[in-house]
């Protein structure tokens, strides 16, 4: 991506790091550095610090880090070009045009566009004559005037080319129409509607896009729901629906439900909190952003089979995630919507409120599959809980809690059933160690560091190569001494010796280092801010530098060691010729 390296000076000049951060949260001064709280995690204490003098930020909690692009990257949600450019815009400049390849940027935005102009038609045509279809079908559900208009919901008129018809004559091709997926081809190479006869709920993201559709059928014909595939506007693994509304009103916890008419209904009951999926089970993504805002989750899906099927599995990915599940047990009605319109608000906000953990839930679910009237029924419940349930709680105190629990319920003294749950975590925690150690060794990916995975092999090594490239980066008067001393062949690791090899590259070039950015992806920076700030206050800068040098040195020698040690004659006479031209290289140093 070449964008040229003189603009982007001049942008990181104009967009000074601490100010573009401060427009996001307060920055308060933290010795030379300035400190916030991150925005990237949820916290309490400040673990951000922004560094002026690299103009670079890191998050010693959660890993973020990176320049000013990085920062605009992960906050607003863009890509390189598109942090680019609204930096740009921020800083009044204007974006260089040739050799920038921004067709993927344009065509997103040309989709935002169509998408809008889309949900405008399908909302103009539900509150015309020509939409009473659609607005029957609404009523029938119960939904507001008020409601219908603050979800900006619609009706797809029943034909095959109105939306393109509309959509042409504003001037968008069918090309276009298509890649947004608001139109479909026929085999004969026709375009047709994808959204026919169909109630329409726009995806909005987080800064009020129109980002995608899901369409719902007026009876029982299949499918119930279309929903916009991925496109270059959307991602529907990493979006949620109605994120955009309840993000300002989430106070410590959030509802998770199955769908839009749920989301919709709740809503419109005045729970304002609430998200649900788009159509697909609950991701890794998803319960990473929903961590962002929340340290709660209360899940209402539907009753059914596979409403608590998927209930399950969403409380392993939100407590992976640091988020408490809890459950919410809808009895009498199949879902939200349908027992909020069967017993009324007030009595869902009472279901809500005594709504219990997962751990709870799970045993109650566990209660049901066992014979708890016959003494060996109650031994397997007794073994399933502690298993399955107890021994997957988070803290003492959860495990002391439920043990206690479990104890009135059983009988059996709560002591022994904490020393079985202690018993089956010792083992856990020796067969994950064994595991760990099996990975090291055999040098499968560690996934402990998913930039360097190698560390995990190198430890020390990684240690001082991180520390040699702090100091070759911030430059305070090193460089020379590094480069002479060191090339990017006696790194252990292969990441930081691509990281040394482009730093030092730029060096000998003089290209500013600033243009990182773009080589390197978001947690490749997150990474090299990490080294620097982990090198920030070293003091005796030549002694450290030295030892870490040696580190290096003594490694290449001892794999070189290791390699002659194997060698047959040949190779051997082969390595003291390539020795020998090596020689003659070396003071034409070249990486
Ligand atoms: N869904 C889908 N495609 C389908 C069925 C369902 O994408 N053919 C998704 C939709 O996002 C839907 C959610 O799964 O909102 C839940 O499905 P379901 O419970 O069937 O829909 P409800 O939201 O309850 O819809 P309704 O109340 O309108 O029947
Ligand atoms: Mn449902």
């Amino acid at each position: 991506m070449a964008l040229p390296e003189s603009f982007l000076q001049q942008l990181k000049l104009s967009c000074d790091i601490e100010s573009v951060i401060s427009s996001y949260v307060t920055v308060k001064r933290q010795g030379r550095n300035r400190a916030c709280l991150c925005p990237f995690h949820s916290e309490k204490t400040p673990s951000m610090v922004i560094y002026n003098d690299t103009q670079s930020f890191y998050c010693f909690g959660c890993g973020a880090g990176g320049d000013v692009i990085t920062f605009i990257m992960k906050i607003e949600n863009l890509d390189y070009i598109e942090a680019v450019r609204f930096l740009a815009d921020r800083a009044g400049m204007q974006m260089p045009e040739t050799g920038v390849d921004d067709s993927a940027a344009k065509l997103k935005m040309r989709i935002l566009e169509m998408n809008r102009e889309a949900a405008r038609f399908f909302h103009r045509c539900l509150i015309s004559p020509a939409g009473q279809a659609g607005m029957a079908y609404f009523k029938k559900r119960q939904l507001t005037d008020e409601t219908i208009k603050k979800f900006g919901l619609g009706y797809a008129p029943d034909s095959w080319d109105a939306l393109r018809k509309h959509l042409r004559a504003k001037g968008y091709s069918d090309e276009e129409l298509y890649k947004a997926f608001l139109v479909s081809r026929s085999q004969k190479g026709h375009y047709f509607d994808i959204y026919r006869n169909r109630v329409m709920f726009p995806i909005l993201d987080l800064r009020g896009n129109v980002i995608a559709f899901g369409g719902r059928v007026l009876d029982d014909s299949k499918p119930k729901y279309l929903n916009s595939g991925d496109t270059p506007a959307f991602k529907k693994t990493n979006q949620l629906f109605c994120l955009n509304f309840a993000k300002n009103e989430c106070k410590g916890s959030l509802i998770l439900a199955e769908g839009y008419m749920d989301v919709i209904a709740m809503y419109q009951a005045g729970f304002h909190n609430v998200v649900a999926t788009l159509g697909t089970a609950l991701t890794q993504e998803q319960a990473r952003m929903i961590s962002s805002y929340v340290d709660e989750v209360i899940l209402s899906y539907d009753s059914d089979e596979a409403g608590q099927k998927a209930t399950k599995r969403a409380v392993g990915l939100l407590s992976a995630a640091g988020v408490k599940a809890r459950v919410l047990k809808i009895e009498g009605a199949k879902d939200p919507d349908e027992y909020i319109k069967k017993f009324g608000a007030t009595r869902f906000k009472l279901l809500l409120d005594g709504s219990g953990s997962a751990a709870d839930y799970e045993l109650e679910r566990l209660r049901q599959s066992y014979d708890l009237d016959s003494p060996s029924g109650q031994a397997d419940y007794l073994r399933a809980a502690i298993n399955g349930v107890l021994s997957s709680l988070a803290t003492p105190v959860e495990r002391d809690v439920y043990a206690g629990k479990l104890s009135r319920e059983t009988g059996v003294a709560r002591d022994t059933i904490l020393a079985q749950v202690n018993a089956i975590l010792a083992k856990k925690r020796r067969t994950k160690e064994k595991k760990e150690w099996q990975d090291i060794q055999s040098g499968r990916q560690y996934y402990a560091d998913r930039v360097n995975p190698q560390k995990a092999l190198n430890k020390r090594e990684a240690i001082a190569e991180e520390r040699i490239i702090a100091f070759l980066y911030k430059d305070n008067g090193f460089s020379d001494y590094i480069l002479d001393k060191i090339s990017p062949d006696a790194f252990a690791t292969d990441f930081n010796r691509r990281l040394f090899r482009i730093i030092a590259e730029k060096i000998q070039h003089n290209i500013a280092l600033d243009s990182l950015s773009g080589e390197l992806t978001p947690p490749e920076m997150a990474k090299l801010t990490g080294y620097l700030a982990q090198t920030a206050e070293l003091q005796n800068i030549k002694d450290e530098l030295d030892d870490d040098i040696d580190v290096l040195l003594r490694h290449k020698n001892r794999v070189t060691d290791d390699k002659i040690a194997e060698m047959g004659l040949q190779e051997l006479s082969q390595l003291a010729k390539q020795l020998g031209s090596q020689k003659k290289r070396d003071h034409t140093k070249t990486f």
